[in-house]
């Protein structure tokens, strides 16, 4: 089955965020206080997880991809994989995390089936690390990367925010990875969640990155985001921009979010979503679920309004996953 919202977008791609909590605190998505968590009865249970998965699969979703907060703080993301991989219809489970408890899971994801990971990494000096998240070890996320890629969990793909007096003089150095290293590297524009930096255009970007060569569009590799790829000449690695504020990809949306506590939205930049959980909680029959889900789809917003300084007031990054 294939399913399409009103704006004749086939939906195919669900983003699950398993858990609110963090290990980190990074600057661009929280604020120093941090955020007021959302107490653990109210999160979703891995079958309540698997019964959206399964209804939606039904409709026609076929990759999931699991986020945070960070999804590797909730207990046992492993067996979450396992029991989502052997859902009829589900071609792909991918995963969002920074990276630093990866060393610990990634044999264990791999065995449960996880295809892929993309890990957020904005900078490869250890004190800067420590200034955008807040706390983290630059070194964990390295080994986690690392080990993601000894134990296949490929393509990885690095998740650079480009925040302009923070990292915006990294573009070389994390560029020259994909020759170094043959990393996919993907620079993505601030979104104005926090007030913690100017955003660098991706063409801006683009041109620093152009001192190593002339980047060559290249097709997208195994993927289902909004990503431009491009690879500099001779290199294995590939290089990608996600440019939500100076070139919206609402038109190619294919995309519905589940948050941790059981709301399901039908876009990253608005408030609206309905509440699943009430519905798994009273027993429904998979029919009503998918009848919910449908009516999110059909929700769904042409377009962003980040342009008009319009933004989620409800929610921040952590709680519905990036
Ligand atoms: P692939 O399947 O590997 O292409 O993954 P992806 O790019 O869909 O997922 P990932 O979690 O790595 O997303 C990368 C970043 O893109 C996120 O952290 C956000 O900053 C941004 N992003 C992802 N989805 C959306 C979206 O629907 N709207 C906007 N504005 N930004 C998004
Ligand atoms: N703008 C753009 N991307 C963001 N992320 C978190 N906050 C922002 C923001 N304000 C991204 C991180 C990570 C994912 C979980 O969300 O880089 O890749
Ligand atoms: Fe945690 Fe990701 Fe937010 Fe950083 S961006 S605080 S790693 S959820």
């Amino acid at each position: 089955m294939k399913l399409f919202d009103s704006f004749h977008r086939r939906i195919n791609y669900l983003r699950i965020s398993v858990t609110d909590r963090c290990n980190l605190r990074c600057i661009y998505c929280m604020p120093p206080q941090g955020v007021p968590l959302i107490p653990r009865s109210e999160l979703l249970s891995y079958e309540e997880i698997l019964t959206v998965v399964q209804a939606s699969a039904e409709l026609g979703i076929n990759k999931i991809r699991l986020t945070g907060g960070e999804p590797l703080v909730r207990a046992e993301l492993p067996k979450l994989v396992k029991m989502l991989s052997q859902i009829e219809g589900i071609e792909e489970i991918s995963l969002t995390t920074n990276g630093t408890l990866l060393k610990k899971y990634a044999i264990e994801l791999k065995e449960a089936g996880l295809r892929r990971v993309n890990v957020s990494l904005d900078t490869f000096r250890a004190d800067r690390f420590r200034y955008i998240t807040r706390s983290g070890e630059l070194k964990d996320a390295l080994e986690g990367i690392e080990a993601a890629r000894n134990v296949g969990l490929q393509p990885v793909k690095i998740n650079t925010v480009v925040m302009r007096g923070i990292n915006g003089d990294e573009a070389l150095d994390f560029a020259s990875m994909t020759y170094k290293e043959g990393w996919s590297v993907r620079f993505i524009e601030l979104m104005p969640f926090v007030n913690v930096a100017e955003f660098v255009p991706s063409a801006e970007v683009l041109q620093c990155i152009e001192l190593l060569g002339k980047l060559e569009p290249c097709s997208a590799i195994a993927g289902n985001g909004p990503a431009k790829y491009y690879r500099l000449p001779g290199a294995k690695g590939t290089i990608g921009f996600i440019s939500p504020v100076t070139e919206p990809f609402c038109s190619n949306c294919n995309r519905l979010r589940l948050t941790s506590y059981g709301k399901l939205c039908p876009c990253l930049l608005a408030d609206s979503g309905i509440d699943l959980k009430g519905l798994l909680r009273s027993d429904a029959s998979i029919q009503e679920i998918k009848r919910l889900i449908l009516r999110v789809i059909v929700s769904k917003p042409e377009q962003h309004r980040l342009a008009k300084g319009i933004l989620p007031m409800k929610r921040n990054m952590s709680q519905i996953g990036g």
